[in-house]
């Protein structure tokens, strides 16, 4: 299988919309049913191959870092209670030996572009992958899938795209393409516009948020100016390379960066669960 050796995080957002459930706990660490948002991207990570995990964050929410942090002490002391199960839970969640894991800090919020730009002294070689832990993918592990469908001879950013609502594009990067309602996995997009209000928007084509771009778009960003919302955008250093390419993911995305979305998420885990089914079907090689 094809790889992507260095996924990147962009974890600094201060997670207004989730306040006050966000007001203490940064939004990647709530939990969906069990296990945090974050768990769940850097479980697709490692299913995508990645060896250095880059996490661009913020000093605010350091409780990310304390997170990844190893803890011999709680390990042992459910160890010592005989407590087995939750301590396999807690090893589970550990990032295993050979992943390197970065943090970087974004200190000013400048853009989700701005922030992918802030790992660009930390990526390994080839192509890099991006997840927004936000947005939660259950079912086939997307990122896996997108290591495989992007060709670098051909490509250089391949972007997770979905339909939305008419009255939703202006929350998401929208693709200017041809048959954004066909079923072909991957699609050719003329352009790509950031949050378009409805009456200017060239499909109901949007981006969600996994990426996986080439150094050229990492280029691309050195000189990107603010655009929509006055920040620097991805979508505007993908457009500026003209090459352009969605890809249409099998598994299912829940908007966890909304309350209806983290409680849509928590009842499919639940569901999952209860089927004793792994909900990243990460198992499933
Ligand atoms: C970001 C991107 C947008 C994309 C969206 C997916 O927007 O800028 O192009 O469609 O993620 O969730 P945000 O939701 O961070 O405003």
């Amino acid at each position: 299988m094809r790889s992507i050796s260095t996924v990147v995080f962009p974890v600094a957002g201060l997670g207004t919309r989730m306040l006050p459930a966000t007001k203490v706990t940064p939004k990647e660490l709530l939990p969906v049913y069990d296990t945090p948002l974050l768990q769940f991207a850097i479980e697709e990570a490692l299913a995508a191959g990645a060896k250095r995990l880059v996490f661009v964050s913020h000093p605010a929410k350091s409780a990310i870092e304390a997170y990844l942090r190893p803890d011999p002490k709680l390990e042992g002391e459910l160890e010592a209670k005989g407590k087995d199960e939750l301590l396999e839970a807690v090893r589970a969640c550990s990032v295993p030996e050979g992943v390197d894991v970065v943090f970087t800090m974004q200190e000013e919020q400048l853009g989700l572009g701005h922030a992918i730009h802030c790992a660009a002294p930390h990526v390994l070689d080839g192509p890099v992958g991006v997840i927004l832990p936000d947005d939660l993918i259950l079912g086939a592990p997307c990122m896996r899938e997108m290591a495989e469908a992007f060709d670098p001879e051909r490509m250089q950013s391949l972007i997770a795209a979905q339909r939305v609502p008419a009255d939703r594009v202006s929350s998401y990067g929208i693709f200017d393409c041809d048959d954004a309602d066909g079923t072909a996995r991957t699609l050719a997009a003329r352009g790509f516009v950031e949050k378009p209000a409805p009456a200017d928007a060239p499909s109901n084509l949007a981006a969600v948020g996994r990426y996986v771009i080439s150094p050229v778009v990492f280029d691309a960003l050195t000189r990107t100016e603010r655009g929509a919302g006055g920040e620097i955008q991805i979508t505007d250093a993908i457009a500026a390379t003209g090459s352009i390419h969605a890809f249409r993911f099998s598994g299912t995305r829940y908007d966890c960066g909304s309350k209806d979305g983290i409680v849509d998420a928590t009842l499919a885990v639940q569901a999952a669960r209860r089927q004793d089914t792994a909900p990243m079907a990460i198992a499933a090689e």
